[in-house]
C-alpha cells in the first residue's frame, strides 16, 4: 500500500531556487529513478530463477553487515504494478533498472526462463503506458552462480556467456528499450568483487581483479558488437563510477598516489572504452599483475558508444599516510562515510571532456544514504533534497560547460539491499518498511515530483540557445 505524505505542509511548492533550476535543463531531459534487480525484486528462488553469486555471498557468515540477503528485499517482483505506478506518480520520465541475469537464465548458459523474461516484458510494458522510459543494464553484479563455479569473470569463457545473454535480452526487449547499458560500474566488480572481497564473489587477489577488469571490458565491446550484429534498435553504452581523485596534501607522494589512482578508477577504464588502450603508469604499476590481453581485445573493447552513464556520488581522497575519514577533516558527510562534494560531479565531466571525445552523457545514479525515521507518516529528509539540488546544480553546471548530458536518475527509487550492508542504509526518495513493504513518499520524493513537474513545464524558448552549449 502506498502511503501519500504531501498532506505534510513540510514540503509545498517548489523553491523559487530549484524551480530556477529546473529551467536549466532543455525539454526532453531524461529525470528519472533507478534501482537494480538484486537489490529490489526479492523472489530470489521464484519462477524459475538460478541462484546468483550474492545469493551465494550472503550465505557466508559476516559477509552483510546486517546478515541479511536479498531473498525478499523490496519485494519487487510482487507489487511489480504498485511500484511502477510510484515512478509514474513521481513525474519522472525515465527509470533506470537491471535484468537478473540468473532470471531469464538461471545457469547462464542454455536454457532462457520464460517466466522471468515475463516479468521484465511487463516492467517495460508497464513504464511504457504510463509514459516512463525504460532504461536497461544488462549485468549489475548478479552472475548466475553456475558461472562463478567455473571461474566466473576470471574466466574468459564468460565473456562469450555475457555476449549471448546480451543478444538475447536484445532479442526481447532491445525494440522498447530507451537504452541498453552493458555493465554497471566494472570497477566495483573487479576490485571490490575480487581485490578487496567485500563484494561477491568475495575473492582476494589484485591478479585476479585486473584480469576480471579486462574480461568485464571485453565482453561490453563483444556484447556491443554481437547486439549490432543483429541490428539492435536500442542506443548502447556502459555504465561507470567515476569521482575526480584529489590528493590528500601537496606533497610528491600523496600526488603520485592519486594519479595513480586516477589512473586505476578512471583512465583505466576511459582510455580502455574511448581509446583502446590501457594507461602506462597503470600497467607499470601493476607489473605481473596486469591482465592477459589477446590480440584484438583493446579494439573489440573500444566500441562506439551511443552513450555513457556516469555514477557521481563523492569524491576521493587519496594519498600514502593512514586515511582519514572525511568526517575528521570536519567535511560533511552521508550515513555512508561519503563526503557531500557537489562540484566534483562538474569537475569531473569537464575533465571527461577535455581528456575524450564524449558520447552523450547520462548521470546514471546519484544520490545519498541519510538515517531517515518514519514519524507519523511522514520522512523529512531535508538533507537529501539538500544534497540532490546540490548535484542536480553542479549537473546543470556542466551542462552550460558544454557537456552534452542527457539526463539524470535519483540512487534510489526505494530503500533497498545495499549491498555488503544489507537493509541498515536508506538510499530511497521512498521510504520502505520491510516488515510490512509498505512505501511511503519521503519529503525528497515529493520535491523531486514537484521538480520533474517543473522541468516538464520548460518552454523550448527558456532552454534555447542553451542546449548543450552546441
Ligand atoms: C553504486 C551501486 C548501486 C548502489 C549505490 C549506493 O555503486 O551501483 O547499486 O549500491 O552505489
Amino acid at each position: 500500500m502506498l502511503m501519500h505524505s504531501d498532506r505534510h505542509a513540510g514540503i509545498g511548492p517548489l523553491d523559487p531556487e530549484a524551480r530556477a533550476l529546473a529551467g536549466r535543463f532543455p525539454r526532453g531531459f531524461a529525470w528519472g529513478v533507478a534501482t537494480s534487480a538484486y537489490q529490489v525484486e526479492g523472489a530470489a528462488h521464484e519462477d524459475g530463477r538460478g541462484d546468483s553469486i550474492w545469493d551465494e555471498f550472503c550465505r557466508r557468515p559476516g559477509a552483510i553487515k546486517d546478515g541479511a540477503s536479498g531473498e525478499r528485499a523490496c519485494d519487487h517482483y510482487h507489487r511489480l504494478e504498485e511500484d511502477i505506478g510510484l515512478i509514474a506518480n513521481l513525474g519522472a520520465n525515465a527509470y533506470r533498472f537491471s535484468i537478473a541475469w540468473p532470471r531469464v537464465q538461471p545457469l547462464g548458459a542454455g536454457e532462457w526462463n520464460e517466466q522471468g523474461f515475463d516479468f521484465y516484458d511487463r516492467l517495460v510494458d508497464g513504464l511504457l503506458e504510463r509514459g516512463v522510459a525504460p532504461y536497461l543494464t544488462l549485468y549489475h553484479w548478479d552472475l548466475p552462480q553456475a558461472l562463478q563455479e567455473s571461474g566466473g569473470w576470471a574466466n574468459r569463457d564468460t565473456v562469450e556467456r555475457f555476449a549471448e545473454y546480451a543478444v538475447e535480452v536484445g532479442r526481447r526487449l532491445g525494440d522498447r528499450a530507451a537504452s541498453i547499458a552493458t555493465h554497471n560500474e566494472p570497477w566495483v566488480v573487479a576490485i571490490l568483487g575480487h581485490e578487496a572481497g567485500n563484494f561477491a564473489p568475495g575473492l582476494k587477489s589484485q591478479k585476479v581483479a585486473m584480469q576480471v577488469s579486462h574480461h568485464l571490458l571485453l565482453s561490453h565491446g563483444m556484447a556491443l558488437q554481437a547486439l549490432r550484429a543483429e541490428r539492435c534498435v536500442a542506443p548502447l553504452g556502459i555504465v561507470l563510477n567515476q569521482a575526480p581523485v584529489h590528493a590528500a596534501s601537496n606533497s610528491p607522494e600523496d600526488l603520485a598516489r592519486a594519479r595513480l589512482d586516477d589512473g586505476l578508477t578512471i583512465r583505466w577504464y576511459m582510455d580502455a572504452l574511448l581509446h583502446g588502450r590501457y594507461p602506462e603508469d597503470v600497467l607499470e604499476f601493476l607489473r605481473e599483475d596486469a591482465p592477459q590481453v589477446a590480440a584484438g581485445d583493446l579494439d573489440a573493447i573500444r566500441q562506439p558508444l551511443d552513450f555513457l552513464g556516469i555514477n557521481y556520488y563523492t569524491r576521493n581522497l587519496s594519498g600514502t599516510g593512514t586515511p582519514l575519514a572525511p568526517v575528521d577533516h570536519g567535511r560533511e558527510v552521508t550515513d555512508m562515510g561519503w563526503e557531500v562534494f557537489p562540484g566534483g560531479l562538474t569537475e569531473l565531466l569537464l575533465r571527461l571532456q577535455v581528456d575524450y571525445r564524449l558520447p552523450p552523457i547520462y548521470v546514471t545514479e546519484n544520490g545519498a544514504a541519510y538515517r531517515d525515521r518514519l514519524v507519523d507518516g511522514r520522512v523529512a529528509d531535508a538533507e537529501r533534497i539538500r544534497y540532490l539540488h546540490r548535484h542536480i546544480a553542479a549537473m546543470a553546471d556542466a551542462l552550460e560547460g558544454g557537456v552534452d548530458v542527457r539526463g539524470y536518475f535519483v540512487w534510489s527509487l526505494l530503500d533497498n539491499f545495499e549491498w555488503a550492508d544489507g537493509y541498515t542504509k536508506r538510499f530511497g526518495i521512498v521510504f520502505v518498511d520491510y516488515a510490512t513493504q509498505r512505501r511511503t513518499l519521503k519529503d525528497s520524493a515529493l520535491w523531486y515530483r514537484a521538480f520533474c513537474r517543473a522541468a516538464a513545464a520548460v518552454t523550448p524558448s527558456t532552454t534555447e540557445g542553451r542546449n548543450h552549449g552546441r
